[in-house]
């Protein structure tokens, strides 16, 4: 193993990740930096309106929306961070593309539950949408050639690992712990095959 991959690893781990990226997809990246901050803006918009959603179907769970809330701004706060980096760079925003990964992870929720009972797949896809995030984010502050984009990337790796903790909380406040890890075990196992099943692009955050 050398030291790109040991690195890669220890991230992995660190998460509960079961399979690190590719690091030849940095690379590919770098390539395609315009698609790859247009994906990144739109996947911190859906992290805010997802967050927003969350509140909107649950505001009996107190805790959730208080921890929630800030969420909200924090997400809506990187969204226009995001832009601004654009802007710099005189990239357009253009369009939103199909997440093939987000609903790759919907699709594994449990269908015909109740809306209490459901909360809990939600809670770990979200959980699960950050990890991997700051699992990339990461890998870009790490081996970006630019340095301001390294240290631009890492902000948000350190911000996404904080939702990551946060998420997997709150499924551990509303649901019992070994039902949640037994759960998110799954999870873990489906997000692995998915990656593995989805082809490496360079013009996406996952
Ligand atoms: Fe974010
Ligand atoms: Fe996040």
């Amino acid at each position: 193993m050398n030291k790109e991959q040991e690195t890669n690893m220890t991230s992995v781990q660190m998460l509960g990740l079961e399979l690190p990226t590719d690091p030849r997809w940095v690379n590919l990246a770098e390539k395609e930096l315009e698609e790859v901050l247009t994906d990144h803006a739109f996947c911190e918009q859906k992290a805010a309106t997802y967050c927003i959603s969350l509140i909107q179907r649950y505001p009996d769970k107190e805790e959730l929306v208080k921890e929630l809330a800030p969420i909200v701004t924090e997400e809506w706060g990187h969204f226009r961070q995001v832009l601004r980096e654009m802007e710099k760079r005189g990239i357009k925003l253009g369009r939103q593309r199909k997440d093939e990964y987000v609903n790759g992870l919907k699709a594994f929720a449990r269908k015909g539950l109740g809306r209490d009972e459901r909360l809990m797949d939600e809670l770990l896809t979200c959980a699960l949408i950050e990890a991997r995030s700051c699992e990339r984010f990461r890998l870009l502050s790490l081996y970006l050639k630019e340095e301001k984009l390294r240290d631009f990337y890492h902000q948000f790796m350190v911000s996404e690992a904080g939702h990551y903790r946060l998420f997997l909380e709150l499924a551990r406040r509303y649901f019992p712990r070994e039902e949640v890890d037994a759960r998110w075990k799954e999870f873990l196992e489906y997000e692995a095959g998915l990656m593995k099943k989805m082809a490496l692009r360079g013009d996406r955050v996952h």
